[in-house]
């Protein structure tokens, strides 16, 4: 390859795993007041996965990032990056990463765990988009992975976080592209004055004796709370402009897109963008009814799928785009 062209990096291999276990709209209704026409209207979801008691986000990490690494026919010494994305680890620390280090057999190379919320798997492909570019590394793993419902009050109290949340894991390949496929641009942003709307206290440096919070009246900052009506506006906004500055900046317009893979936060999220963006639904993947909202993960499962049912070609213009906690926000533009 020529040494002074600009390289890119790509996705070349990419793979993902959700928990057995499949908690219907019905299921929930069982145990907390909801209904599974409330979620279907408002949410647009049927169902969801959840972990049990005994698995943790590594369990699903793992086998996402062998199917992965399998895709791209990557052995364990190609890896030289490790990014997990997710708000679930295993433990308060260290990372996920140092987990899938040992345990996919990878040399001692770089990994970090990023907290971006929703927008972490895009942040991860951003970050790998820049170590590929410059050189540093020739194989990067970016995971996106949960098992929140582990935190999630499973009440009637919680029940505006638990019927909308769900867990899995996906995983991605990038290297480094010799032709002009691959990862055009991607576009990172945070307002941390709005992180009350969607966030969780503990446990944290904030709290003046962590040690002691789950014994006293501080148990409760242990359960992530949201303003949903809040994030659902901010969201409706941040998810088209995001889109728009991966276009504006490749000088490309919507109608150039082929596929928009957007964080699957809610369906009536995805609806309200696709309208504000003058895009038919078809454009816009939806997976949610089937796994709900799976923060870090929802993006690479969504490519999954988008790929095995045939709406991703060689050659399509796909953007990727996410809103969460934090708040953040981001997008990625990828000639596939
Ligand atoms: O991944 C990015 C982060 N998260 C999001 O993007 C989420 C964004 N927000 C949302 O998706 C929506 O705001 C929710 C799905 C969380 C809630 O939908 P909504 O249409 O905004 O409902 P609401 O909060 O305005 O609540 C309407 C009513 C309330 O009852 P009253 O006050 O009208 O009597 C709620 O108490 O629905 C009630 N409610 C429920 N009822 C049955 C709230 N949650 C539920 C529930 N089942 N699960």
């Amino acid at each position: 390859m020529d040494k002074h062209k600009i390289k890119k990096s790509k996705i070349t291999g990419i793979g993902f795993h959700v928990p057995e276990h499949v908690v219907t709209n019905q299921d929930l209704s069982t145990f907390m007041d909801t209904s599974d026409e409330w979620i279907q209207i408002r949410t647009g979801i049927q169902k969801r996965r959840w972990v049990s008691r005994d698995e943790a986000v590594s369990d699903l990490a793992i086998p996402a990032a062998k199917k992965a690494m399998a895709e791209a026919n990557v052995f364990p010494k190609d890896i030289d990056l490790v990014i997990v994305a997710t708000l679930s680890s295993d433990y308060f620390f260290p990372g996920v990463s140092s987990q899938l280090q040992d345990k996919l057999g990878l040399r001692t190379v770089g990994a970090f765990d990023i907290k971006v919320a929703c927008s972490a798997f895009v942040y991860g492909i951003s970050i790998a988009d820049q170590y590929l570019r410059s050189g540093t590394c020739h194989t990067a793993l970016v995971v996106g992975a949960e098992a929140q419902t582990k935190f999630i009050n499973k009440t009637t109290k919680g029940r505006d976080m638990a019927v909308l949340f769900g867990d899995g894991a996906g995983a991605a390949i990038l290297q480094v592209s010799n032709n002009e496929s691959g990862i055009l641009s991607t576009h990172l942003h945070c307002e941390g004055k709005n992180l009350y709307n969607l966030w969780m206290e503990g446990p944290g440096s904030s709290s003046p004796d962590q040690i002691n919070a789950m014994t006293n009246e501080q148990a409760n900052t242990y359960e992530p709370l949201m303003n949903g009506q809040e994030v659902f506006k901010n969201a409706v906004v941040r998810f088209p402009e995001v889109i728009q500055e991966a276009l504006d900046h490749n000088n490309l317009s919507i109608n150039d897109v082929s596929l928009i893979i957007p964080h699957q936060a809610n369906l009536r999220i995805i609806q309200s963008v696709a309208k504000r963006l003058n895009l038919g639904l078809d454009k816009m993947y939806i997976n949610i009814q089937r796994y709900g909202n799976t923060t870090a993960a929802s993006i690479p499962i969504a490519i999954c799928e988008a790929l095995a049912e045939g709406k991703i070609c060689k050659g399509d213009l796909i953007i990727l785009a996410a809103f969460g906690a934090g708040y953040t926000w981001a997008s990625a533009a990828i000639r596939w």
